[in-house]
């Protein structure tokens, strides 16, 4: 899965900087996460806890909320950085949220600090025969 158009690397600057702001004072999982949308723009996110603990906003959500308050709707790239030692994948709640605003998407999953634990993975093949407004009818 590789996408020459995408710049890989400056969602991966975007996405560890993101990071470097979550609000995990309780879980301690610092999350970042950068998207390029297909205009070339970067929006990025954080995990924000709350005290009340079912709050929590996930980094992904925070990065798509960003780019549709910008008036985008169309992320081509997905940065996640998270704690280690693995690299966290998308929880279900954000798969579902990508999958409103992409058909597919490619995902790169980053550890912050150490580059060997990066994986590629895909919208498609972490939440396959997504729920989508076409199901509406
Ligand atoms: N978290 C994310 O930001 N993204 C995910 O996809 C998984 C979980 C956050 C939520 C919470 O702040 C912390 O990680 C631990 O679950």
């Amino acid at each position: 899965m590789s996408d020459p158009q995408i710049d890989w690397q400056a969602l991966e600057v975007a996405a560890a900087s993101a990071r470097r702001h979550a609000h995990a004072p309780y879980s301690r999982y610092l999350v970042g996460a950068a998207l390029v949308t297909r205009s070339g723009r970067v929006f990025s996110g954080c995990n924000v806890e709350n005290a009340s603990y079912g709050l929590c906003l996930c980094a992904e959500r925070s990065a798509i909320a960003a780019m549709v308050t910008a008036g985008e709707r169309d992320p081509v790239a997905l940065v996640v950085t998270t704690n280690g030692p693995k690299a966290g994948s998308p929880c279900g709640m954000c798969r579902q949220v990508l999958a409103e605003f992409a058909e597919d998407l490619p995902i790169q999953l980053d550890v912050a600090g150490d580059p060997t634990a990066t994986r590629r993975t895909s919208l498609a093949a972490l939440l396959p025969d997504a729920f989508r407004a076409s199901d509406l009818g």
